[in-house]
């Protein structure tokens, strides 16, 4: 253990584990204080977009600090913020020209949740009030946040502190909820929103919050393409708004610039946070639609909510500047071109017995491990598979982000992958060749073969 670790007062989340102490970062390797150096297959967790070290966006954060740090935002405008809004305003699909701006993904998931009711408030709908969302999802850890989240595990010790409010089940087609395999399943995933709507009430439902593709909930769960029409179409029919979180999946993370644009979806909200400032600043965002906007215009009635660091000048600085690199760059093209090839090699885990299923798009993976490939059964959760794949790798010098719950909340392990997208294919190479070193360990240590 370093000096830095013994001395630290930092309320650890797992009293047990040992965290080494990072202290530098360059392109995609982490170093730490002893001088180990990480392949960070998980871009921070979905962060660090445009890599470590960019001076520039370090240069532009001072010179906006010097210049004028805060702004408060209910009584000024500033330049940065306002410069940011427009820049996002040409990324994101359709109507959606608005921004109100957070400090990540679960204020902006709360942004989402209080606009939603807010909305129909407004319009007289003041029944409308219930939303909902999926079941092995991940929309943040503050109470709204957890209460559309779909991971079990992470409500459990919560759930007396939680909205009540209906999940469907995901687009999970390796472990299809309905029994059925595409596409001779009548898309049962998507119909079942319809379903709950009705019984719920339409008149009580105000939105669906869902992830396009799941993150780390779901270790990249993609869905099928008739999924997205489907489900807004099925909004539109209730009155009901949908709402993407693409708090990991925006700013090229899928090989779009957001994830919905591979279905032409157009969302009524998009929650975005993460690859927004490349991780050089806490920093989230909420895109409005137009037909949102009018309501509160037409009333001229505030939105009754605001956040102290709502559109911090020194945040949305080192955002403007990461947004100008991602762009210079074309780090989308790149996440959709390296992430072929990041999907093609990670198939060849296929060879290690204990892999059920590789999936992913763009430069954002999952690998579930199973005991048995012919039945899907997961491993037992006591075997911490997940979490060891997660511990092995990281001595071979690779982060990975181990997802459990794959199955019903407990039971099943994976890890999931989402490099910064300025991954080349020597990277994809190195990466992949030392989680097959990392599966084998693993496979000998639970003496598989
Ligand atoms: C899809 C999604 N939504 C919301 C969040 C919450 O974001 P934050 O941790 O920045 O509050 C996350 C975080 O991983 C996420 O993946």
């Amino acid at each position: 253990m370093s000096r830095i670790e013994e001395e630290s007062h930092i309320f650890t989340l797992d009293p047990e584990r040992r965290y080494p102490t990072l202290v530098r970062g360059e392109g995609v390797y982490l170093y730490d204080d002893e001088g180990k150096q990480y392949l960070d297959g998980i871009a921070g967790i979905g962060v660090a977009c445009i890599g470590y070290g960019r001076t520039r966006v370090a240069e532009a954060m001072a010179a906006q600090a010097s210049k004028l740090p805060y702004a408060a935002s209910n009584i000024f405008g500033n330049e940065p913020a306002i410069q940011l809004a427009g820049q996002l305003a040409e990324l994101t699909p359709g109507d959606l020209q608005y921004f109100q701006l957070t400090s990540g993904g679960s204020e902006s998931v709360e942004v989402c949740i209080k606009l939603c009711r807010q909305y129909y408030y407004e319009r007289g709908r003041a029944d409308k009030h219930k939303m909902i969302s999926r079941w092995q999802s991940y929309h943040g850890a503050t109470l709204g946040a957890l209460s559309v989240t779909g991971l079990v595990g992470r409500r459990k010790k919560f759930l007396p502190l939680l909205l009540d409010w209906p999940h469907i089940a995901p687009a999970y087609c390796y472990r299809c909820p309905f029994d059925r395999s595409y596409p001779g399943c009548d898309m049962a995933c998507a119909h079942a929103l319809e379903a709950t709507i009705q019984e719920t009430g339409a008149e009580l439902v105000m939105g669906l919050i869902a992830e396009p593709v799941v993150g780390a909930a779901g270790a990249a769960l993609v869905p099928p393409p008739e999924y997205w029409p489907i489900v807004r179409d099925v909004c539109d029919r209730h009155d009901v708004l949908l709402i993407a979180d693409e708090v990991f999946t925006g700013f090229g993370r899928t090989g779009r610039n957001f994830a919905v644009d591979h279905w032409n979806v157009v969302p009524d909200m998009i929650a975005m946070a993460k690859g927004i400032s490349g991780g050089y600043a806490p920093l989230g965002a909420v895109a409005i639609s137009q037909r949102i906007r009018e309501v509160f215009e037409r009333g001229g009635t505030p939105f009754d909510h605001i956040f102290t660091y709502s559109g911090s000048p020194i945040t949305a600085a080192a955002a403007c500047e990461s947004l100008k690199i991602w762009k210079e760059e074309g780090l989308t093209a790149n996440a959709a071109s390296v992430g072929k090839y990041f999907m093609e090699q990670l198939r060849s885990l296929l060879e290690h017995c204990m892999v059920g299923d590789v999936r992913g798009i763009g430069l954002m993976a999952g690998i579930e491990f199973v005991q048995d490939r012919a039945t899907k059964e997961p491993f037992p959760p006591e075997c911490l598979v997940a979490k060891q794949i997660g511990m092995v790798a990281l001595q071979k010098g690779l982060v990975t982000y181990p997802s459990t719950g794959m199955v019903d909340g407990v039971r099943g392990d994976a890890i999931s992958l989402f490099p910064p997208l300025t991954f080349t294919e020597q990277h994809v190479d190195e990466l992949v060749s030392k989680l097959h070193d990392t599966v084998a360990q693993l496979e000998r240590i639970l003496a598989i073969r």
